[in-house]
Protein backbone atom coordinates (compact mmCIF):
# COMPACT_ATOMS: atom_id res chain seq x y z
CA UNK A 1 0.00 0.00 0.00
CA UNK A 2 2.70 2.62 1.10
CA UNK A 3 4.79 2.13 -2.31
CA UNK A 4 1.46 2.36 -4.25
CA UNK A 5 0.53 5.73 -4.46
CA UNK A 6 -2.67 5.52 -5.82
CA UNK A 7 -5.03 8.00 -7.67
CA UNK A 8 -6.99 9.24 -4.66
CA UNK A 9 -3.46 9.48 -2.47
CA UNK A 10 -2.58 11.56 -5.03
CA UNK A 11 -5.86 13.55 -4.93
CA UNK A 12 -5.92 13.97 -1.29
CA UNK A 13 -3.05 15.94 -1.69
CA UNK A 14 -3.99 18.12 -4.01
CA UNK A 15 -7.31 18.13 -1.90
CA UNK A 16 -4.88 19.77 0.98
CA UNK A 17 -3.64 22.07 -0.94
CA UNK A 18 -7.21 23.05 -3.12
CA UNK A 19 -7.95 23.40 1.15
CA UNK A 20 -5.06 24.98 2.29
CA UNK A 21 -6.22 28.26 3.52
CA UNK A 22 -8.52 26.27 6.47
CA UNK A 23 -5.68 23.83 7.03
CA UNK A 24 -5.70 24.76 10.53
CA UNK A 25 -9.58 24.78 10.73
CA UNK A 26 -10.68 22.54 13.44
CA UNK A 27 -13.07 20.13 11.65
CA UNK A 28 -16.64 20.89 12.44
CA UNK A 29 -17.66 18.14 13.00
CA UNK A 30 -15.74 17.89 16.17
CA UNK A 31 -16.09 21.37 16.63
CA UNK A 32 -19.88 21.40 16.95
CA UNK A 33 -20.05 18.65 19.67
CA UNK A 34 -19.04 21.50 22.27
CA UNK A 35 -20.65 24.66 23.11
CA UNK A 36 -18.63 27.58 21.92
CA UNK A 37 -18.95 31.31 22.25
CA UNK A 38 -20.82 33.81 24.77
CA UNK A 39 -24.15 32.10 25.75
CA UNK A 40 -27.37 33.92 24.37
CA UNK A 41 -29.13 35.97 26.79
CA UNK A 42 -32.56 33.69 27.21
CA UNK A 43 -33.16 31.05 29.47
CA UNK A 44 -31.49 28.41 27.52
CA UNK A 45 -28.05 29.87 27.43
CA UNK A 46 -27.64 28.75 23.33
CA UNK A 47 -24.06 28.70 22.31
CA UNK A 48 -22.62 30.62 19.21
CA UNK A 49 -21.92 27.82 16.89
CA UNK A 50 -20.35 29.26 13.66
CA UNK A 51 -17.06 28.64 12.61
CA UNK A 52 -14.39 31.05 13.00
CA UNK A 53 -14.76 33.49 9.90
CA UNK A 54 -11.48 32.35 8.41
CA UNK A 55 -12.65 28.80 8.50
CA UNK A 56 -16.07 29.67 6.86
CA UNK A 57 -16.71 27.97 3.35
CA UNK A 58 -18.40 30.61 1.30
CA UNK A 59 -18.72 34.34 2.14
CA UNK A 60 -22.23 36.13 1.13
CA UNK A 61 -22.54 39.86 2.61
CA UNK A 62 -26.45 39.44 1.35
CA UNK A 63 -26.69 36.17 4.33
CA UNK A 64 -24.86 37.95 6.97
CA UNK A 65 -27.09 41.06 6.73
CA UNK A 66 -30.47 38.51 6.66
CA UNK A 67 -28.68 37.64 10.34
CA UNK A 68 -28.21 41.26 11.62
CA UNK A 69 -32.15 42.23 10.50
CA UNK A 70 -33.41 39.11 11.83
CA UNK A 71 -31.27 39.12 15.16
CA UNK A 72 -32.77 42.96 15.92
CA UNK A 73 -36.38 41.32 15.33
CA UNK A 74 -36.82 38.51 16.92
CA UNK A 75 -38.22 38.64 20.20
CA UNK A 76 -36.52 35.85 22.49
CA UNK A 77 -32.64 36.20 21.97
CA UNK A 78 -32.98 31.79 22.13
CA UNK A 79 -34.72 31.35 18.84
CA UNK A 80 -32.45 34.50 17.39
CA UNK A 81 -29.08 32.88 18.60
CA UNK A 82 -30.72 29.58 16.90
CA UNK A 83 -31.33 30.99 13.80
CA UNK A 84 -28.11 32.65 13.63
CA UNK A 85 -26.26 29.91 13.77
CA UNK A 86 -28.43 27.66 11.75
CA UNK A 87 -29.36 29.89 8.87
CA UNK A 88 -25.57 30.46 7.62
CA UNK A 89 -24.74 26.83 8.62
CA UNK A 90 -24.97 25.62 4.90
CA UNK A 91 -22.73 28.05 3.57
CA UNK A 92 -20.45 28.31 6.73
CA UNK A 93 -19.08 24.59 6.34
CA UNK A 94 -20.43 22.57 3.16
CA UNK A 95 -18.85 24.22 0.18
CA UNK A 96 -16.13 21.81 -0.01
CA UNK A 97 -15.40 23.45 -3.71
CA UNK A 98 -16.46 25.79 -5.76
CA UNK A 99 -15.03 26.96 -9.36
CA UNK A 100 -16.67 29.76 -11.22
CA UNK A 101 -14.83 28.94 -14.53
CA UNK A 102 -15.57 25.06 -14.17
CA UNK A 103 -19.33 26.00 -13.04
CA UNK A 104 -18.88 22.76 -10.83
CA UNK A 105 -19.28 22.89 -6.68
CA UNK A 106 -19.20 20.60 -4.30
CA UNK A 107 -21.47 20.38 -1.60
CA UNK A 108 -21.30 18.08 1.38
CA UNK A 109 -23.93 16.93 3.89
CA UNK A 110 -22.37 17.71 6.89
CA UNK A 111 -20.83 15.17 8.87
CA UNK A 112 -20.47 13.05 5.87
CA UNK A 113 -18.03 14.08 3.08
CA UNK A 114 -20.42 13.02 0.25
CA UNK A 115 -23.35 15.21 -1.80
CA UNK A 116 -26.60 13.98 -1.53
CA UNK A 117 -29.16 15.45 -4.60
CA UNK A 118 -31.84 15.54 -1.74
CA UNK A 119 -29.87 17.02 0.76
CA UNK A 120 -28.23 19.63 -1.21
CA UNK A 121 -31.91 20.67 -2.86
CA UNK A 122 -32.91 21.27 0.89
CA UNK A 123 -29.49 23.16 2.51
CA UNK A 124 -30.34 25.66 -0.45
CA UNK A 125 -33.70 26.23 0.09
CA UNK A 126 -33.68 28.97 2.69
CA UNK A 127 -31.53 31.14 -0.09
CA UNK A 128 -33.71 31.10 -2.91
CA UNK A 129 -34.80 34.36 -2.50
CA UNK A 130 -31.74 35.88 -1.87
CA UNK A 131 -30.00 34.27 -5.61
CA UNK A 132 -32.03 37.68 -7.38
CA UNK A 133 -29.62 40.02 -4.61
CA UNK A 134 -26.33 38.12 -4.39
CA UNK A 135 -24.75 36.96 -7.87
CA UNK A 136 -21.82 35.14 -6.38
CA UNK A 137 -24.46 33.11 -4.52
CA UNK A 138 -26.74 32.60 -7.46
CA UNK A 139 -23.20 31.66 -9.50
CA UNK A 140 -22.66 28.62 -6.78
CA UNK A 141 -25.98 27.68 -6.97
CA UNK A 142 -25.90 27.27 -10.98
CA UNK A 143 -22.65 25.73 -10.03
CA UNK A 144 -24.16 23.28 -7.99
CA UNK A 145 -26.48 22.21 -10.49
CA UNK A 146 -24.62 21.88 -13.20
CA UNK A 147 -21.95 19.25 -10.98
CA UNK A 148 -25.52 17.42 -10.28
CA UNK A 149 -26.95 17.38 -14.01
CA UNK A 150 -23.54 15.21 -14.74
CA UNK A 151 -24.04 13.01 -11.79
CA UNK A 152 -28.05 12.29 -13.15
CA UNK A 153 -27.25 12.11 -16.35
CA UNK A 154 -24.63 9.09 -15.67
CA UNK A 155 -26.36 7.61 -12.91
CA UNK A 156 -30.26 8.52 -12.20
CA UNK A 157 -30.74 5.62 -10.35
CA UNK A 158 -28.30 6.95 -7.73
CA UNK A 159 -28.77 9.68 -4.70
CA UNK A 160 -25.43 10.66 -3.33
CA UNK A 161 -22.22 11.39 -5.09
CA UNK A 162 -18.25 11.41 -4.66
CA UNK A 163 -16.51 15.22 -5.76
CA UNK A 164 -16.22 16.00 -9.33
CA UNK A 165 -12.48 14.78 -10.08
CA UNK A 166 -11.54 18.95 -11.30
CA UNK A 167 -12.06 19.21 -7.57
CA UNK A 168 -9.06 17.30 -6.55
CA UNK A 169 -10.79 16.22 -3.68
CA UNK A 170 -10.39 13.02 -2.17
CA UNK A 171 -13.26 10.21 -2.55
CA UNK A 172 -14.89 8.86 0.33
CA UNK A 173 -15.41 5.02 0.98
CA UNK A 174 -18.78 3.90 2.01
CA UNK A 175 -18.56 0.76 3.65
CA UNK A 176 -22.69 0.52 3.75
CA UNK A 177 -22.08 0.10 0.08
CA UNK A 178 -19.45 -2.56 0.13
CA UNK A 179 -20.43 -6.26 -0.82
CA UNK A 180 -23.71 -5.23 -2.40
CA UNK A 181 -24.55 -5.35 -6.18
CA UNK A 182 -26.39 -2.57 -8.20
CA UNK A 183 -27.79 -3.11 -11.44
CA UNK A 184 -27.31 -0.52 -13.32
CA UNK A 185 -24.23 -1.42 -12.40
CA UNK A 186 -21.97 2.14 -10.97
CA UNK A 187 -18.40 3.51 -10.70
CA UNK A 188 -17.44 3.95 -6.96
CA UNK A 189 -15.24 6.89 -7.92
CA UNK A 190 -18.21 9.08 -8.82
CA UNK A 191 -21.16 7.08 -6.86
CA UNK A 192 -20.76 7.21 -3.43
CA UNK A 193 -24.17 5.59 -2.28
CA UNK A 194 -26.77 3.83 -5.72
CA UNK A 195 -29.83 3.47 -3.65
CA UNK A 196 -32.82 4.00 -5.81
CA UNK A 197 -35.23 7.53 -4.16
CA UNK A 198 -37.40 8.88 -6.64
CA UNK A 199 -37.32 12.53 -4.18
CA UNK A 200 -33.41 12.38 -4.83
CA UNK A 201 -34.23 13.33 -8.70
CA UNK A 202 -36.62 15.55 -7.41
CA UNK A 203 -34.15 17.86 -5.22
CA UNK A 204 -32.51 18.41 -8.80
CA UNK A 205 -35.73 19.29 -10.20
CA UNK A 206 -36.04 21.78 -6.93
CA UNK A 207 -32.87 23.22 -6.98
CA UNK A 208 -33.07 23.97 -10.79
CA UNK A 209 -36.86 25.56 -10.93
CA UNK A 210 -35.65 27.68 -7.56
CA UNK A 211 -32.80 28.91 -9.36
CA UNK A 212 -34.84 29.75 -12.53
CA UNK A 213 -37.61 31.67 -10.52
CA UNK A 214 -35.17 33.83 -8.13
CA UNK A 215 -33.25 34.57 -11.32
CA UNK A 216 -34.85 33.99 -14.87
CA UNK A 217 -31.08 32.98 -15.76
CA UNK A 218 -32.06 29.87 -18.13
CA UNK A 219 -28.18 29.50 -18.91
CA UNK A 220 -28.47 26.65 -16.46
CA UNK A 221 -29.87 24.78 -19.39
CA UNK A 222 -27.03 23.52 -20.92
CA UNK A 223 -26.54 19.50 -22.57
CA UNK A 224 -24.84 18.48 -18.95
CA UNK A 225 -28.75 19.43 -17.94
CA UNK A 226 -30.86 18.56 -20.98
CA UNK A 227 -29.22 14.75 -20.56
CA UNK A 228 -30.36 14.57 -16.95
CA UNK A 229 -33.92 15.77 -17.55
CA UNK A 230 -33.87 13.24 -20.25
CA UNK A 231 -32.53 10.50 -17.79
CA UNK A 232 -35.39 11.47 -14.88
CA UNK A 233 -38.18 10.74 -18.08
CA UNK A 234 -36.65 7.33 -18.89
CA UNK A 235 -36.38 6.36 -14.69
CA UNK A 236 -40.16 7.71 -14.52
CA UNK A 237 -41.21 5.64 -17.21
CA UNK A 238 -39.24 2.01 -15.78
CA UNK A 239 -40.59 2.65 -12.27
CA UNK A 240 -44.19 3.28 -13.04
CA UNK A 241 -44.68 -0.48 -14.96
CA UNK A 242 -45.66 -3.08 -12.65
CA UNK A 243 -43.49 -5.67 -11.92
CA UNK A 244 -45.25 -8.52 -13.77
CA UNK A 245 -46.37 -7.92 -17.80
CA UNK A 246 -49.11 -9.52 -18.67
CA UNK A 247 -47.61 -12.49 -20.01
CA UNK A 248 -45.69 -12.41 -16.60
CA UNK A 249 -42.44 -11.27 -17.61
CA UNK A 250 -40.68 -10.15 -14.08
CA UNK A 251 -39.62 -6.45 -15.35
CA UNK A 252 -36.78 -5.19 -13.68
CA UNK A 253 -34.32 -2.42 -14.36
CA UNK A 254 -32.53 -1.43 -11.20
CA UNK A 255 -32.14 -3.60 -8.21
CA UNK A 256 -29.76 -3.36 -5.50
CA UNK A 257 -28.88 -6.17 -3.06
CA UNK A 258 -27.18 -5.98 0.15
CA UNK A 259 -26.96 -9.02 2.35
CA UNK A 260 -24.44 -11.73 2.17
CA UNK A 261 -21.75 -10.53 4.92
CA UNK A 262 -22.93 -6.97 3.49
CA UNK A 263 -23.72 -4.31 6.12
CA UNK A 264 -26.51 -3.39 4.93
CA UNK A 265 -29.68 -5.81 4.65
CA UNK A 266 -30.70 -8.32 1.76
CA UNK A 267 -33.34 -6.79 -0.13
CA UNK A 268 -35.76 -9.41 -0.91
CA UNK A 269 -36.82 -10.45 -4.39
CA UNK A 270 -33.19 -10.60 -5.79
CA UNK A 271 -32.70 -6.84 -4.83
CA UNK A 272 -35.93 -5.72 -6.13
CA UNK A 273 -37.90 -5.57 -2.79
CA UNK A 274 -41.75 -5.87 -3.09
CA UNK A 275 -43.81 -6.14 -6.33
CA UNK A 276 -45.94 -3.42 -7.22
CA UNK A 277 -49.11 -3.01 -9.68
CA UNK A 278 -49.32 0.14 -12.33
CA UNK A 279 -51.31 2.67 -10.84
CA UNK A 280 -49.88 5.65 -12.31
CA UNK A 281 -47.73 6.39 -9.76
CA UNK A 282 -43.84 5.68 -9.50
CA UNK A 283 -42.03 3.32 -7.37
CA UNK A 284 -38.94 4.06 -5.37
CA UNK A 285 -36.68 1.66 -3.70
CA UNK A 286 -35.38 3.54 -0.77
CA UNK A 287 -37.16 6.14 1.45
CA UNK A 288 -35.89 9.82 2.02
CA UNK A 289 -34.23 8.65 4.53
CA UNK A 290 -32.16 5.81 2.98
CA UNK A 291 -34.36 2.88 4.62
CA UNK A 292 -35.30 0.00 2.25
CA UNK A 293 -39.36 0.69 1.14
CA UNK A 294 -42.11 -1.49 2.86
CA UNK A 295 -44.10 -0.91 -0.64
CA UNK A 296 -42.66 0.77 -3.48
CA UNK A 297 -45.28 3.78 -4.05
CA UNK A 298 -43.69 6.01 -1.44
CA UNK A 299 -46.83 8.52 -1.43
CA UNK A 300 -45.08 11.57 0.00
CA UNK A 301 -42.35 11.00 -2.65
CA UNK A 302 -44.80 11.27 -5.34
CA UNK A 303 -46.34 14.35 -4.17
CA UNK A 304 -43.44 15.96 -4.70
CA UNK A 305 -42.96 14.27 -7.93
CA UNK A 306 -46.42 15.84 -8.97
CA UNK A 307 -45.48 19.42 -8.16
CA UNK A 308 -41.99 19.41 -9.32
CA UNK A 309 -43.05 18.12 -12.62
CA UNK A 310 -45.05 20.90 -12.67
CA UNK A 311 -42.76 23.41 -12.02
CA UNK A 312 -40.68 21.91 -14.20
CA UNK A 313 -43.67 22.33 -17.33
CA UNK A 314 -44.08 25.98 -16.19
CA UNK A 315 -40.92 26.86 -16.71
CA UNK A 316 -39.86 25.18 -19.56
CA UNK A 317 -43.39 27.05 -20.87
CA UNK A 318 -41.95 30.27 -20.19
CA UNK A 319 -38.51 30.23 -21.38
CA UNK A 320 -39.03 28.24 -24.14
CA UNK A 321 -36.86 25.67 -23.85
CA UNK A 322 -37.00 22.43 -24.31
CA UNK A 323 -40.76 22.30 -25.82
CA UNK A 324 -40.94 18.83 -26.70
CA UNK A 325 -40.91 17.88 -22.82
CA UNK A 326 -43.57 20.58 -21.76
CA UNK A 327 -46.41 18.60 -22.92
CA UNK A 328 -44.76 15.31 -21.43
CA UNK A 329 -44.14 16.97 -17.89
CA UNK A 330 -47.80 18.49 -17.74
CA UNK A 331 -49.20 15.32 -18.69
CA UNK A 332 -47.20 12.84 -15.98
CA UNK A 333 -47.52 15.48 -13.03
CA UNK A 334 -51.44 15.46 -13.71
CA UNK A 335 -51.66 11.46 -13.79
CA UNK A 336 -49.63 11.46 -10.53
CA UNK A 337 -51.41 13.59 -8.73
CA UNK A 338 -54.99 11.86 -9.67
CA UNK A 339 -53.37 8.47 -8.87
CA UNK A 340 -52.09 9.93 -5.56
CA UNK A 341 -56.23 10.72 -4.88
CA UNK A 342 -57.47 7.74 -6.34
CA UNK A 343 -55.39 5.01 -5.02
CA UNK A 344 -53.74 6.28 -1.17
CA UNK A 345 -56.69 7.43 0.17
CA UNK A 346 -58.90 5.30 2.66
CA UNK A 347 -60.85 6.16 6.12
CA UNK A 348 -60.23 9.76 5.47
CA UNK A 349 -56.83 9.42 5.50
CA UNK A 350 -53.06 9.30 2.77
CA UNK A 351 -51.20 6.15 3.04
CA UNK A 352 -47.43 6.59 3.43
CA UNK A 353 -46.82 3.73 1.18
CA UNK A 354 -48.81 1.45 -1.35
CA UNK A 355 -48.44 -1.61 -3.52
CA UNK A 356 -51.23 -1.22 -6.21
CA UNK A 357 -52.34 -4.85 -5.06
CA UNK A 358 -54.30 -2.89 -1.95
CA UNK A 359 -51.31 -2.92 0.14
CA UNK A 360 -51.33 0.24 2.36
CA UNK A 361 -48.84 1.22 4.96
CA UNK A 362 -50.62 3.88 7.21
CA UNK A 363 -47.08 5.64 9.17
CA UNK A 364 -44.86 8.65 8.77
CA UNK A 365 -41.43 8.89 8.29
CA UNK A 366 -39.31 12.36 10.08
CA UNK A 367 -37.75 12.66 6.41
CA UNK A 368 -38.88 15.19 4.05
CA UNK A 369 -40.72 14.62 1.88
CA UNK A 370 -43.42 12.81 4.47
CA UNK A 371 -46.67 12.61 4.51
CA UNK A 372 -46.78 15.79 7.29
CA UNK A 373 -44.86 18.19 4.53
CA UNK A 374 -47.12 18.30 2.22
CA UNK A 375 -48.29 21.76 2.37
CA UNK A 376 -44.44 22.86 2.58
CA UNK A 377 -44.08 20.56 -0.48
CA UNK A 378 -46.86 22.64 -2.09
CA UNK A 379 -49.44 19.46 -3.38
CA UNK A 380 -51.58 20.64 -1.31
CA UNK A 381 -53.45 23.87 1.28
CA UNK A 382 -52.70 23.15 4.62
CA UNK A 383 -56.60 22.77 5.38
CA UNK A 384 -57.52 20.21 3.17
CA UNK A 385 -59.21 17.37 5.40
CA UNK A 386 -57.73 15.16 4.16
CA UNK A 387 -54.59 16.30 5.31
CA UNK A 388 -55.86 17.74 8.48
CA UNK A 389 -56.77 14.01 9.25
CA UNK A 390 -53.71 12.38 8.11
CA UNK A 391 -51.99 14.65 10.58
CA UNK A 392 -53.95 13.98 13.41
CA UNK A 393 -53.41 10.44 13.08
CA UNK A 394 -49.31 11.14 12.17
CA UNK A 395 -49.16 12.77 16.04
CA UNK A 396 -50.84 9.60 17.57
CA UNK A 397 -50.53 6.04 18.60
CA UNK A 398 -51.94 5.12 15.24
CA UNK A 399 -48.34 6.07 13.51
CA UNK A 400 -45.70 3.26 14.27
CA UNK A 401 -43.14 6.09 14.30
CA UNK A 402 -44.44 8.41 16.63
CA UNK A 403 -43.07 8.79 20.12
CA UNK A 404 -43.53 11.03 22.96
CA UNK A 405 -41.45 11.06 26.39
CA UNK A 406 -40.96 13.54 29.20
CA UNK A 407 -39.60 16.83 27.10
CA UNK A 408 -39.37 15.54 23.00
CA UNK A 409 -42.36 13.66 21.35
CA UNK A 410 -42.52 13.60 17.32
CA UNK A 411 -41.77 11.55 14.35
CA UNK A 412 -38.92 8.95 14.32
CA UNK A 413 -38.66 6.07 11.47
CA UNK A 414 -36.54 3.23 11.14
CA UNK A 415 -33.19 5.42 10.56
CA UNK A 416 -32.56 5.72 13.82
CA UNK A 417 -35.14 3.67 15.93
CA UNK A 418 -38.49 4.15 16.82
CA UNK A 419 -37.76 6.37 20.39
CA UNK A 420 -35.42 8.26 18.64
CA UNK A 421 -37.95 11.36 17.57
CA UNK A 422 -36.69 13.74 14.39
CA UNK A 423 -36.69 17.63 15.65
CA UNK A 424 -37.79 18.44 11.46
CA UNK A 425 -40.79 16.44 11.90
CA UNK A 426 -41.74 19.59 14.26
CA UNK A 427 -40.42 22.24 11.22
CA UNK A 428 -42.91 20.28 9.07
CA UNK A 429 -45.35 20.25 11.50
CA UNK A 430 -45.03 24.22 11.91
CA UNK A 431 -45.36 24.41 8.07
CA UNK A 432 -48.18 22.44 8.09
CA UNK A 433 -50.15 24.66 10.62
CA UNK A 434 -52.43 28.22 10.96
CA UNK A 435 -53.05 27.30 15.02
CA UNK A 436 -50.83 29.53 17.08
CA UNK A 437 -50.42 27.45 20.13
CA UNK A 438 -49.45 24.26 18.07
CA UNK A 439 -46.75 26.67 16.23
CA UNK A 440 -45.23 27.32 19.33
CA UNK A 441 -45.50 24.20 21.20
CA UNK A 442 -43.12 22.44 18.33
CA UNK A 443 -40.96 25.86 17.97
CA UNK A 444 -40.07 25.44 21.81
CA UNK A 445 -39.61 21.32 21.37
CA UNK A 446 -37.36 22.13 18.85
CA UNK A 447 -35.50 24.95 20.80
CA UNK A 448 -35.26 23.21 23.90
CA UNK A 449 -33.50 19.95 22.60
CA UNK A 450 -30.49 21.05 21.05
CA UNK A 451 -28.78 19.32 23.90
CA UNK A 452 -27.39 23.09 24.74
CA UNK A 453 -25.25 22.81 21.38
CA UNK A 454 -27.55 25.53 19.47
CA UNK A 455 -27.81 23.71 16.10
CA UNK A 456 -30.44 21.40 14.80
CA UNK A 457 -29.98 17.32 14.90
CA UNK A 458 -31.12 14.52 13.27
CA UNK A 459 -32.99 12.98 16.41
CA UNK A 460 -33.25 12.75 19.85
CA UNK A 461 -34.29 9.69 22.59
CA UNK A 462 -36.88 10.41 24.22
CA UNK A 463 -35.90 8.31 27.00
CA UNK A 464 -32.51 10.65 27.96
CA UNK A 465 -31.90 14.35 26.88
CA UNK A 466 -28.17 13.59 26.12
CA UNK A 467 -28.60 11.13 23.64
CA UNK A 468 -29.33 12.28 19.81
CA UNK A 469 -27.55 11.67 16.73
CA UNK A 470 -25.75 13.93 14.18
CA UNK A 471 -24.04 17.01 15.57
CA UNK A 472 -23.84 18.30 12.70
CA UNK A 473 -26.75 18.21 10.08
CA UNK A 474 -26.61 20.98 7.21
CA UNK A 475 -30.11 20.11 5.88
CA UNK A 476 -31.68 20.02 9.36
CA UNK A 477 -30.29 23.56 9.86
CA UNK A 478 -31.61 25.21 6.87
CA UNK A 479 -35.08 24.02 6.93
CA UNK A 480 -35.13 24.96 10.62
CA UNK A 481 -33.89 28.61 9.26
CA UNK A 482 -36.27 27.79 6.15
CA UNK A 483 -39.35 27.75 8.84
CA UNK A 484 -38.56 30.93 11.00
CA UNK A 485 -37.81 33.09 7.58
CA UNK A 486 -41.60 31.40 6.88
CA UNK A 487 -42.71 32.56 10.44
CA UNK A 488 -41.23 36.17 10.31
CA UNK A 489 -43.13 36.31 7.01
CA UNK A 490 -46.62 34.75 7.46
CA UNK A 491 -47.03 35.25 11.04
CA UNK A 492 -44.68 37.71 12.35
CA UNK A 493 -46.49 38.26 15.81
CA UNK A 494 -45.79 35.26 16.88
CA UNK A 495 -41.49 35.52 16.96
CA UNK A 496 -40.91 38.92 15.82
CA UNK A 497 -40.91 42.15 18.22
CA UNK A 498 -43.50 44.06 16.09
CA UNK A 499 -46.37 42.38 13.53
CA UNK A 500 -44.60 43.34 10.44
CA UNK A 501 -43.83 40.67 8.07
CA UNK A 502 -40.16 40.14 7.25
CA UNK A 503 -39.40 39.05 3.68
CA UNK A 504 -35.91 38.52 2.66
CA UNK A 505 -35.00 38.98 -0.85
CA UNK A 506 -36.74 42.32 -0.83
CA UNK A 507 -35.39 45.60 -0.74
C1 LIG B 1 -14.67 34.40 4.25
O1 LIG B 1 -14.21 35.62 4.82
C2 LIG B 1 -13.14 35.49 5.74
C3 LIG B 1 -12.80 36.87 6.26
O2 LIG B 1 -13.90 37.40 6.93
C4 LIG B 1 -11.94 34.88 5.07
O3 LIG B 1 -10.90 34.69 6.00
C5 LIG B 1 -12.33 33.56 4.46
O4 LIG B 1 -11.24 33.01 3.74
C6 LIG B 1 -13.52 33.74 3.51
N1 LIG B 1 -13.91 32.44 2.99
C7 LIG B 1 -13.94 32.18 1.68
C8 LIG B 1 -14.34 30.81 1.28
O5 LIG B 1 -13.67 33.00 0.86
C1 LIG C 1 -31.37 -6.32 -12.35
O1 LIG C 1 -31.46 -5.18 -13.19
C2 LIG C 1 -30.92 -5.34 -14.48
C3 LIG C 1 -31.07 -4.02 -15.23
O2 LIG C 1 -30.29 -3.02 -14.61
C4 LIG C 1 -31.66 -6.43 -15.21
O3 LIG C 1 -31.07 -6.65 -16.48
C5 LIG C 1 -31.58 -7.71 -14.40
O4 LIG C 1 -32.39 -8.69 -15.03
C6 LIG C 1 -32.11 -7.48 -13.01
N1 LIG C 1 -31.91 -8.69 -12.21
C7 LIG C 1 -32.84 -9.19 -11.44
C8 LIG C 1 -32.47 -10.43 -10.70
O5 LIG C 1 -33.93 -8.69 -11.28
C1 LIG D 1 -36.08 16.96 -26.41
O1 LIG D 1 -35.26 17.64 -27.31
C2 LIG D 1 -33.87 17.70 -26.99
C3 LIG D 1 -33.15 18.52 -28.04
O2 LIG D 1 -33.55 19.86 -27.93
C4 LIG D 1 -33.30 16.29 -26.94
O3 LIG D 1 -31.95 16.35 -26.50
C5 LIG D 1 -34.11 15.45 -25.97
O4 LIG D 1 -33.67 14.13 -26.02
C6 LIG D 1 -35.61 15.51 -26.26
N1 LIG D 1 -36.28 14.85 -25.18
C7 LIG D 1 -37.24 13.97 -25.32
C8 LIG D 1 -37.78 13.33 -24.08
O5 LIG D 1 -37.70 13.66 -26.41
C1 LIG E 1 -39.23 24.51 26.92
O1 LIG E 1 -38.50 24.73 28.10
C2 LIG E 1 -39.08 25.71 28.95
C3 LIG E 1 -38.09 26.01 30.07
O2 LIG E 1 -37.59 24.84 30.59
C4 LIG E 1 -40.43 25.21 29.45
O3 LIG E 1 -41.03 26.19 30.27
C5 LIG E 1 -41.31 24.95 28.25
O4 LIG E 1 -42.54 24.38 28.67
C6 LIG E 1 -40.63 24.01 27.26
N1 LIG E 1 -41.46 23.96 26.07
C7 LIG E 1 -41.79 22.83 25.48
C8 LIG E 1 -42.70 22.94 24.30
O5 LIG E 1 -41.37 21.75 25.83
Amino acid sequence: MKFNLGLSAVLALLGVLVDSAQADCPSFNDWSRQARGSPSLGPLKLPYMRPDPACRTFNSSAVEKVITDMKGLIKDPDIARLFENTFPNTLDTTVKYFSKDKNLAFIITGDITAQWLRDTANQFAHYHDLLGQDPELATLVKAVINNEARYVAQYPYCGSFQPPPESGLPTSHNDWADGVTVNPPIDRNIVFECKYEIDSLCGFLKLSRSYWQATKDTSFINDNWKAAVDQIFRVIYEQSQSTFDDNFNFISYYNWTGGDGALSPRVPNFGNNEPKAYTGLVGTHHRPSDDLSHFPFLVPANAMLSVELGHLADMLQASGKLSNITQQSRQLSNRIRDAIWKTTIADGVFAYETNGFGGRYVMDDANVPSLLSLPYLGFLDKHHPVYVATKNVIFSKKNPYYAAGKSFNGIGGPHVDPWHPWPMSHVSKIFGSDNDAEILNSLYLIANNTNGLGLIHESQSIYSDSDYTRNWFAWANSYFAEMILDLAARKPYLILKTNKPYKIGQK
